[in-house]
């Protein structure tokens, strides 16, 4: 506190300078490193990992140093809403392990999303979009968007042709999301990155599920790419969070729309976040190994009936998720024999799977989507997405995975009873 209150004059720059770019530090390739060490600059109380700084406002030194930062003179942080150190943190180590040039944290994975959409599109445009999008995603694009004069196509994931047939001289934006919630079908991204680049479309790609460790949207075209953070970005189900990240023209915009709107995720979960980049390779490592473990278990299982994993030779886009995903993520999908009544026995009898609806935690969790996250969802919508009443999603968490194929093993024998 003494050090502030001395060093007063020195501060607002100082932290400024200090924060506005990461540590210097060797220059490597990889992930993991880049994810541990890249961090903002220290403070001169030299800490070894980055503070919070719980601040709604910066000071001024002189009120001509207020006028000159809002002419945009000179640059330094004002406000928190518009820029923070914890969230540029976030952001740049965000950005360096996604290859992106610039970004911006928000509140939520849905803040995200309407902050991409809301910043590119005008009235009387068209957006073509992935059929399977997550639930609120949907309600978006049927019931809000419409409102200001915003229409959509949807493509079906195996429509080959739909993307170009359903092309309009109003057609705006290209939006997907892949794998998809809770479905996970397969987005053929280079496909579309090419195509949005012929027709000069927005190419925008959810990729809350895989993070940056599992694909990188922005090598196959991608101007823009969301993150629901609250998922394995977070790791441990303890924030709500998002992010845009993209090439620094599309960034322009939804700058300009979040300074004026407020989307901003505070300095606490930036801080989280970040921190939780430090350890999203190796827990992704053990995500993807006992979900696929699991899904191998579950498709020899005589109670079930069918089961989706990208990395496994029976999903539909098998080969195509190869090509685009370094591993094929911590999320599995199946449908057992029976309906609701059977789900709800089978999702009751389970001990170490907890019924919630978040996903990428490090407990393993589960959800009904038909009668939970995609309730929303008409029975025509639901069908054209595959959202049967057998349907179950598995977020496959950090426990044993002996443990996890036991707990299986005894709901689906007790819930048949
Ligand atoms: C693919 C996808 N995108 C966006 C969201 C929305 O994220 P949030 O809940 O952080 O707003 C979700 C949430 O489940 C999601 O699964």
């Amino acid at each position: 506190m003494i050090f502030f209150i001395k060093n007063r004059i020195i501060y607002n720059k100082h932290i400024y300078e200090k924060t506005k770019k990461l540590c210097k530090m060797k220059k490597t390739t990889c992930f993991e490193t880049n994810a541990i060490h890249s961090q903002m600059k220290r403070s001169p109380l030299n800490e070894h990992s980055t503070p919070i700084y719980p601040t709604s406002s910066f000071l001024f030194n002189t009120a001509e140093e207020a006028q000159s930062v809002f002419a945009d003179e000179q640059q330094t942080y004002i406000y928190s809403r518009l820029a923070h150190p914890n969230n540029d943190e976030f952001i740049e180590k965000l950005c360096l392990l996604e290859k992106a040039g610039d970004g911006i944290a928000t509140a939520s994975g849905m803040a995200a999303v309407f902050l991409s959409l809301a910043a590119h599109l005008r009235a009387g445009d068209h957006v073509l979009a992935s059929r399977s999008i997550f639930g609120s995603t949907h309600l978006l694009f049927t019931q809000f968007l419409p409102r200001w004069g915003i229409t959509h196509t949807y493509v079906d994931v195996d429509d080959k042709n739909g993307w170009k047939k359903n092309l309009l001289p109003s057609t705006k934006m290209i939006f997907t999301e892949t794998p998809s919630n809770p479905g996970l079908d397969i987005i053929n991204l280079e496909y579309l990155g090419q195509l949005s680049r012929e027709n000069d479309l927005y190419f925008v790609v959810d990729n809350s599920f895989s993070t940056p460790y599992l694909q990188r949207p922005i090598d196959f075209g991608a101007d823009l790419v969301i993150h629901s953070t609250t998922k394995f970005i977070d790791g441990q189900g303890r924030t709500i969070g998002g992010a845009i990240i993209g090439n620094k023209e599309a960034m322009e915009e939804v700058h300009m729309l979040a300074r004026q709107t407020g989307p901003t995720l505070s300095p606490f979960n930036s801080w989280i976040l970040s921190k939780s980049l430090e350890t999203l390779a190796v827990r992704l490592d053990r995500h993807c190994s006992n979900a696929f473990q699991l899904a191998e278990f579950l498709e020899k299982h005589k109670e079930v009936r069918s089961v989706r994993y990208p990395l496994l030779p029976s999903h539909p886009q098998y080969e195509l998720a190869c090509r685009q995903m370094n591993q094929g993520g911590g999320l599995v999908s199946f449908e057992v024999n029976g309906g609701v009544d059977r789900c709800m026995k089978f999702e009751n009898a389970l001990q170490l799977f907890n019924i919630t609806a978040n996903l990428g935690d490090t407990r393993s969790c589960i959800t009904h989507p038909s009668t939970t996250t995609h309730s929303k969802l008409t029975s025509e919508e639901k069908q054209a997405v595959n959202i049967t009443d057998s349907l179950l999603r598995v977020s496959v968490g950090l426990e044993h995975i002996n443990d996890l194929l036991e707990d299986m093993e005894q709901a689906l024998v007790k819930s048949k009873k």
